[in-house]
């Protein structure tokens, strides 16, 4: 047995497979106890299933993994005590009030109908639900709202480890900030480890302690975002062409230039430590080529540079189209 401090998610060789696909192929992960950690990736790329795994909602294939100190497969009963799971498309029944869904998962959880209702008032109030009128029904809350409520559900028991798949997506600047400050609290308070999935890079580097990327199952990248990023070269000049064309020719003349190089679609990336003081010096080759550019911008690394290094595309943030499209025009 593990102490109750335990709080950490070890993942070992995981594989989970839905018929010939693996959704999620030989992963490993380390998550020491109360960090948030930011799983990232592009819709399709395995999040939900390796979240499903972790809260003993599915097998694995292969491989295994501990949560808190626990196997999931053969001690389930001890994951689900520890841990709270907001998932992607669980729906709220509409037609009940947030303090009624919080009571009756309180009771589940073992609480007398006092103390039930009690949690329900104190976690509205935790979430900043607590003014809405109580006769409202879940049914007419925004997106918004019910990711707080989603959020509120999940701390019923004050679980030790907190899951939250995709708690932000398709929300608005404001109600995605509310619900980084509850996180982060939860976090710096009460020493929640948590576990959460995003397809926002900016909510991956801004929120997470640390990152791991995933890409069609497999983790690209792994580390703190500051690590990611240091990793991927001090600067970053971005060259935009008309045509795809244009940007494949202008990564053979720019061949024998400092920094390395890297091809989307009709930008050219290229990475240097000295990136100011190489564009004058590019525009002119590019010139001399006949190349046109139809924009240039000089940047610091982001989250997204690193998984265009990892695994060649752009991540298309937020994007619900197909993973693995180029970017285009
Ligand atoms: N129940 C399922 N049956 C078959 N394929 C599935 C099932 N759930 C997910 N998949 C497939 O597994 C891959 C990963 O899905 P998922 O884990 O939901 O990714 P994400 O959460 O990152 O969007 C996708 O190709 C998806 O279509
Ligand atoms: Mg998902």
């Amino acid at each position: 047995m593990s102490s109750p401090a335990d709080r950490s998610i070890v993942v070992e060789n995981l594989t989970r497979c839905y018929g010939d696909l693996c959704a999620v192929d030989s992963v490993d992960l380390q998550i020491d106890s109360g960090r948030i950690f930011g799983f990232l990736g592009p819709n399709g790329a395995g999040k939900s299933t390796l979240v499903k795994v972790l809260t003993t909602i599915l097998a694995p294939t292969s491989g295994r993994a501990l949560v808190g100190g626990h196997d999931v497969v053969s001690e389930g009963h001890q994951v689900r005590s520890l841990i709270g799971v907001a998932l992607q498309d669980v729906g709220l029944d509409p037609l009940m009030t947030a303090s009624e869904l919080l009571q009756l998962q309180a009771r589940l959880f073992g609480h007398t109908p006092e103390a039930a209702r009690d949690r329900g008032r104190l976690l509205l109030e935790r979430v900043g639900l607590d003014d809405v009128p109580a006769e409202k029904r879940v049914g007419a809350y925004s997106g918004g709202m019910k990711r707080r409520l989603d959020l509120a559900l999940a701390l019923v028991h004050d679980p030790a480890i907190l899951f939250l798949d995709e708690p932000t997506t398709g929300l608005d600047p404001v109600s995605r900030a509310e619900i980084w400050t509850e996180v982060r609290r939860l976090n710096r308070d009460q020493g929640v480890t948590i576990f959460l999935t995003t397809q926002y890079l900016e909510e991956a580097d801004r929120l997470a302690d640390e990152v791991a990327i995933i890409s069609r199952g497999h983790i690209v990248a792994q580390g703190s975002p500051e690590e990611l990023k240091r990793e991927v070269g001090q600067e970053v000049i971005s060259l935009v062409f008309a045509e795809d064309e244009d940007a494949r020719q202008a990564e053979d003349v720019l061949g024998q230039l400092d920094g390395s190089r890297q091809l989307a679609g009709r930008e050219l990336l290229v990475y240097s430590a000295k990136a100011a003081e190489l564009v004058p010096s590019l525009v002119r080759r590019l010139d001399a080529h006949g190349l046109v550019l139809k924009g240039l911008s000089l940047a610091q690394p982001s989250l997204d540079d690193v998984f265009l290094r990892a695994t060649g595309e752009r991540m298309e943030e937020g994007d619900d189209s197909h993973l693995g499209e180029k970017v285009e025009p």
